[in-house]
């Protein structure tokens, strides 16, 4: 009898046909993510889950399925999954690192190109009939060139952002490592962020931290909505402490308030991060051979190590950096 798999969003059906040939797939096909009660019923009995970051796999869940081996997450981040639970259960937790960190940069980068130079400002303005005409003062961005880029988690999209910075002619700076975050915070022109969220680095950017960026300072949320407390971002932002922010993520999707989405020098993303084909593609290919791996009785792909979830960076077993003393975990 083939393992019985619950996969909680369709796949792309070239992987799809890979995890059928071999699992029995309890899909579930909704349009949105899969309600907690229809994920802790259909449970039951299967011997793998495949989750997305919108999903919620506490210890409820888990002991829905006695038999369980394996929670392969689609997502690089996995704070949605109860680590702790599933290592007393003896569960393997695995998520998709390195295949979306070139998106994910990429991304980034637009965003930073976006925000310092007011394009999707400048598509309100003509959607809205407020354009007048060229002005030689009409706005007026932030030129990239020779500006600092203050980058917060050293990790691998931190670092895929970072190779890229010479490119548009800015000088690239790491916290914890080329200076301390404080000094980050001050003296750079571009804050981007890159750290998982950890109960480390929950609102890690709260009133203190934007009081102390620059005014002309912008700054760009690709990790996870959370690591900023957002009341603090949109008192920044009314105040004018801070030129802009770029945000992909929120600390309560998919709601965005009111105030965010009514300021001009704020764009707004919904998590878009590393959808594109082929990353969303090569996470469902990377989550399944996860799951093949496991129920095939091998060690897993890309295991969410015990340091790993300490750090709440889900560096695989093989990829573990030697780290920075004191540097916040990485993305
Ligand atoms: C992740 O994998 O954690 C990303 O946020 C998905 O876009």
């Amino acid at each position: 009898m083939k393992p019985a798999v619950l996969l909680t969003h369709r796949i792309p059906s070239v992987v799809m046909s890979r995890l059928e040939a071999s699992c029995e797939v309890d899909l579930y096909d909704g349009p949105d993510a899969i309600p907690a009660e229809e994920l802790t019923r259909r449970i039951a009995g299967k011997q793998a889950l495949i989750a997305m970051l919108t999903d919620r796999v506490g210890a409820d869940v888990m002991d829905g399925a006695p038999g369980l081996k394996i929670v392969a997450n689609v997502a690089v981040g996995y704070e949605n999954v109860d680590i702790p639970a599933a290592r007393s259960r003896g569960i393997v937790v695995t998520n998709t690192p390195d295949v979306l960190t070139g998106a994910i940069a990429e991304f980034t980068w637009g965003l930073i190109l976006a925000i310092a130079r007011r394009i999707a400002e400048g598509d309100r303005v003509i959607r809205r009939g407020g354009w007048k005409g060229w002005a030689l003062d009409f706005m007026l961005g932030m030129e990239l060139q020779g500006k600092q880029l203050g980058l917060v988690g050293r990790g691998r999209i931190g670092q895929a952002v970072a190779a890229k910075a010479p490119a548009f002619g800015m000088s690239a700076v790491f916290a914890n490592d080329d200076m301390s975050l404080d000094e980050l915070l001050v003296t750079s022109d571009v804050i981007s962020v890159h750290v998982p969220l950890t109960a480390e680095t929950r609102h890690m950017f709260d009133r203190r931290a934007f009081a102390r960026m620059k005014r002309s300072a912008l700054f760009v949320n690709t990790a996870r909505g959370a690591v900023v407390d957002e009341a603090a971002l949109e008192w920044a932002l009314r105040e004018r402490l801070i030129a802009g922010a770029a945000l992909d993520v929120f600390e309560h999707e998919p709601h965005v308030g009111e105030a965010l989405r009514s300021m001009e020098h704020v764009l707004l993303v919904p998590h878009l991060g590393s959808a594109t084909r082929e990353t969303r593609t090569a996470m469902a290919s990377l989550a399944v051979r996860n799951v093949l791996a496991v129920l095939a009785g091998e060690p897993p792909v890309t295991p969410v190590t015990k340091r790993g979830a300490e750090r709440g960076d889900g560096v695989p077993a093989s990829d573990e950096p030697g780290g920075v003393q004191g540097a916040p975990p990485t993305k």
